[in-house]
């Protein structure tokens, strides 16, 4: 019997209709158009501006929508793994909510929280349990609402931050595609540099800690920049050496969506040239555990059975490390 492997088999995605542009955002605080652009490449982010509405609600229209392209049986699915950052509510896993609103009622469902790297982790996590051969359909979705968490008088993280949800099922499969390799990596020091300081277990909220803005966002840019640089390009280099992969093996790229500087570093290490990095930062901005979802729903017409794909990512905590893909399939084929 051939090895099982595990490959994306669908993909959805969505992000709300609100914009905020950087014209806007000139309004809002001491910044304008042509730093942010030069600086992060982010020329507007969507935004879920209705109130009463969570991270939940865009995770669901993701879903959604890969189940109507897909034609997939919700009732089918065995596990929603839901990675954020910015979960409905502290406690009570999100993945919950969003199984049942979709129907997978056979499902079971849990939370990641690995910052920008939750997607890349939950990949990890979701190949493991088809690869075991326990579950044959585990949707994984990456969905984040930022905008909860930014302080929008701080023009240091109001500036890169977006809303937005992706979301892709992982089945079995036997012709070697699919998940490959990873190099994920994880160190503490990064939480003096990017963190909520409020509302956990070391400092639970008060009005004290409301007062101080200790609830916001709090980003070190310059030091998670250069953290992000070398440690992005290093598991990407690592992943290429490990597979025997030179530049010409690599169809994509797919690297997280935080500065377009940081991810030329990314690229520039790894000897790829830009038409083959996924980019779309300058529509949306960061939109935290979305972004490589996002990047798979907005490009899935060009990705090609076959193709190998290298996933990266950098995020709080720190978080960090890169993954190896074979593609499994072309959309035409599924039409
Ligand atoms: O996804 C999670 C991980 N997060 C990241 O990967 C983000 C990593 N960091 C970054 O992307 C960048 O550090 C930022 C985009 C946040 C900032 O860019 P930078 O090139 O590192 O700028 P800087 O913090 O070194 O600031 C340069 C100057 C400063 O002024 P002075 O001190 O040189 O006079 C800042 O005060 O730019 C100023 N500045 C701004 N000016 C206009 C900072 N923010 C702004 C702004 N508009 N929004």
């Amino acid at each position: 019997m051939n090895k099982i492997t595990a490959a994306i088999t669908a993909v959805g995605g969505y992000v709300p209709e609100g914009l905020l542009t950087n014209q806007d955002l000139e309004s809002m605080v001491d910044t304008n158009d042509e730093w942010i652009t030069s600086r992060t490449g982010i020329k507007e982010r969507h935004i879920l501006k209705k109130e009463g509405l969570g991270t939940s609600y865009m995770a669901v229209k993701a879903v959604q929508q890969l189940l109507d392209k897909s034609g997939i049986n919700p009732k089918e699915i065995d596990m929603v793994i839901m990675a954020t950052a910015t979960p409905d509510m502290p406690v009570a896993a999100t993945a919950a909510s969003v199984a049942s609103q979709v129907g997978a009622t056979n499902a079971f469902g849990y939370d990641l929280q690995a910052a920008c790297s939750g997607f890349l982790y939950g990949m990890s996590t979701a190949s493991a349990y088809i690869e075991s051969g326990r579950y044959k359909k585990v949707l994984l979705v990456g969905a984040d609402k930022m905008s909860s968490i930014v302080d929008y008088t701080d023009r240091t993280t109001c500036i890169i931050f977006g809303d937005g949800a992706g979301a892709v099922l992982f089945e079995p499969n036997t012709e070697g595609l699919g998940f490959q390799d990873e190099y994920l990596r994880s160190d503490g020091i990064g939480c003096q540099f990017l963190r909520i300081e409020a509302g956990g277990s070391l400092l639970p909220a008060s009005e004290e800690t409301v007062k101080n803005k200790q609830h916001y966002l709090y980003q070190d840019g310059k030091s998670v920049f250069k953290y992000a640089v070398s440690n992005m390009a290093d598991a990407s280099a690592e992943i290429m050496k490990r597979n025997q992969l030179s530049k010409d093996d690599i169809k994509y790229l797919i690297p997280h969506q935080a500065n377009k500087r940081i991810i030329d570093a990314t690229a520039k290490r790894m000897g790829v040239d830009g038409s083959k990095v996924l980019m779309n930062i300058e529509r949306y901005g960061n939109t935290t555990a979305a972004t490589l979802p996002l990047l798979l729903h907005d490009y899935e017409t060009s990705l090609k059975k076959g193709d190998n794909l290298v996933f990266a990512a950098f995020g709080g905590g720190f978080t960090w490390g890169a993954a190896y893909i074979k593609w499994a399939y072309n959309t035409n084929d599924k039409n």
